[in-house]
C-alpha cells in the first residue's frame, strides 16, 4: 500500500482543484465522494491535466462501513475535508440535512481516522463563521458569531468538534481553514466550479449571463456603506485556495493540536467592481440591475491574511484580472459545465475546443 492523501469530495469545485494540486506536488491521492453536487468528469479531467490519476471510491462520508474500508484499504497519512453542502438557501429549507451532512459527516470521518490512527486532517471552513459586527479586515482572533442560516452553524458546530477533540487527543494536527470568496478555475479551462441550477454566488451568476445562459444579474443593495454602496467581499482565486491547503499539510506535521488560519487575499472588491472586471476580462457586458438586499447579507468582508502569512509562508499572489480571466476561460469552453460531455467523449468537446 503506497500512503496517500484522502480527499473527501475531491470532485468538487475546490476538491478537484485540490486533488490536481496534490498529485502535482507529488503526493498519491485517494478521493472519496457521493457525487450529490459534482460529476466524476472532473477527475478524468485533474487526470488529464496531471498526468496521474487519483483514486476514486464513490461513497458518502456518512457511512462508517464505507469509511472503515477506505481506511483499511489505503495507507492514508492525512485527509483534507471538503466534502459537505454548501447552499445557504437549501439550508433553510433542509437544516436537518446539513446538520446531518455537514456535522454528522464529519463526525463518522474523525471516528474512522481516530480508528486507523490517521490524526492529521484539513477542514474547508468559511469566513462566515465569524460574527456579523466583526471589524475588517478579520483576523482569526475575531470572535466567532452567530451564523444567520444552517450552513453557517453547521460550519461552527464542526469547528466545535475539531476544537474538543484536538483537546482530548495530542495525536490530533488539524488545521482549520477559513475560506472568504473562491473564485475562479484552473487556468487550462478544463477543471471550475459547475454550480446545480441557478447560482447563488456572483461569480458564476455573473459568468452565465455573460454567456447567455442568465439574463440579468440582480445586484443585492445599493445602499451599503461602501464606497459605492455594493457588497464587499475578499475574492480569492482557487488555486491560491489550494497552495494554501498544501502549506498547511506540510506545517500540521510539525505543529500539532488545532489551528486556524484565513485564506483571502486581505482585498476587498465591490459587486460594480467585479462586474466591470468580469466585462474587462471577458469582452462581454453583463446586464444587471439594482434589487433589494438579500437577507442574511453584511456589507464588507475581508480577511487579514497575516497568521497564514507568518505561520504558512502562504500569500494569495494571484490577482482580480487572474481570476477573471480563468473564470471566463472555463466558463466559454464549457457553457454547460460537465455536462457538456458524455462518457468516452469526455475532452474531446467543449473542454479542447
Ligand atoms: P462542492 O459542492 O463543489 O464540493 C463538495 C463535494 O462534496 C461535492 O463533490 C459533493 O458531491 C461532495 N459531498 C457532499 N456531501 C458528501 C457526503 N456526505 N459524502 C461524500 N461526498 C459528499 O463545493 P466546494 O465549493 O468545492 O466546497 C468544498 C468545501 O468548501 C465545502 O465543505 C464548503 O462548505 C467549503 N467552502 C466553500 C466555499 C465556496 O464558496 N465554494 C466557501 C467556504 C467554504
Ligand atoms: C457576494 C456579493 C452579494 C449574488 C457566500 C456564503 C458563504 C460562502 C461564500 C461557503 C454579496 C452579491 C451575489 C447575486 C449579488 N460559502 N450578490 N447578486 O454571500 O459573501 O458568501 O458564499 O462557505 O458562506 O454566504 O458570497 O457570492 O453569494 O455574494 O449582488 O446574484 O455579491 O450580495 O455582496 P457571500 P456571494
Amino acid at each position: 500500500m503506497n500512503s496517500c492523501v484522502l480527499v473527501t469530495g475531491g470532485a468538487g469545485y475546490i476538491g478537484s482543484h485540490a486533488t490536481l494540486a496534490l498529485l502535482q506536488a507529488g503526493h498519491d491521492v485517494v478521493v472519496i465522494d457521493n457525487l450529490c453536487n459534482s460529476s466524476q468528469e472532473s477527475l478524468a479531467r485533474v487526470s488529464k491535466i496531471a498526468g496521474r490519476t487519483p483514486k476514486f471510491l464513490e461513497g458518502d462520508i456518512r457511512e462508517s462501513d464505507f469509511l472503515r474500508h477506505v481506511f483499511s484499504t489505503h495507507r492514508i497519512e492525512a485527509v483534507v475535508h471538503f466534502a459537505g453542502l454548501k447552499a445557504v438557501n437549501d439550508s433553510l429549507r433542509q437544516p436537518l440535512l446539513y446538520y446531518h451532512n455537514n456535522v454528522n459527516g464529519t463526525l463518522q470521518l474523525c471516528e474512522a481516522m481516530s480508528e486507523a490512527a490517521v490524526f492529521r486532517l484539513v477542514f474547508s471552513s468559511s469566513a462566515t463563521v465569524y460574527g456579523e459586527g466583526a471589524q475588517v479586515p478579520i483576523r482569526e482572533a475575531s470572535p466567532t458569531g452567530v451564523p444567520t442560516n444552517p450552513y453557517g452553524r453547521s460550519k461552527l458546530m464542526v469547528e466545535e468538534l475539531l476544537r474538543d477533540l484536538a483537546q482530548s487527543d495530542a495525536r490530533w494536527r488539524i488545521a482549520i481553514l477559513r475560506y472568504f470568496n473562491p473564485v475562479g478555475a484552473h487556468p487550462s479551462g478544463l477543471i471550475g466550479e459547475d454550480p446545480n441550477g441557478i447560482p447563488n454566488n456572483l461569480l458564476p451568476y455573473i459568468s452565465q449571463v455573460a454567456i447567455g445562459k442568465l439574463k440579468q444579474l440582480q445586484i443585492f443593495g445599493d445602499d451599503y456603506p461602501t464606497p459605492d454602496g455594493t457588497g464587499v467581499r475578499d475574492y480569492i482565486h482557487v488555486q491560491d485556495l489550494v497552495n494554501g491547503h498544501l502549506k498547511a499539510l506540510a506545517v500540521i506535521d510539525r505543529k500539532p493540536g488545532l489551528n486556524v488560519w484565513n485564506l483571502g487575499t486581505g482585498r476587498g472588491y465591490s459587486v460594480l467592481q467585479m462586474i466591470r472586471a468580469f466585462e474587462e476580462a471577458s469582452g462581454r457586458s453583463v446586464s444587471w440591475q439594482i434589487a433589494p438586499r438579500r437577507g442574511g447579507d453584511i456589507a464588507e468582508c475581508w480577511a487579514d491574511p497575516a497568521k497564514a502569512s507568518a505561520e504558512l509562508g502562504w500569500e494569495a499572489q494571484l490577482g482580480l484580472s487572474e481570476m477573471m480571466a480563468d473564470a471566463w476561460r472555463w466558463q466559454s469552453k464549457n457553457p454547460r459545465g460537465y455536462s457538456s460531455v458524455s462518457h468516452g467523449q469526455h475532452l474531446a468537446n467543449d473542454a479542447d475546443s
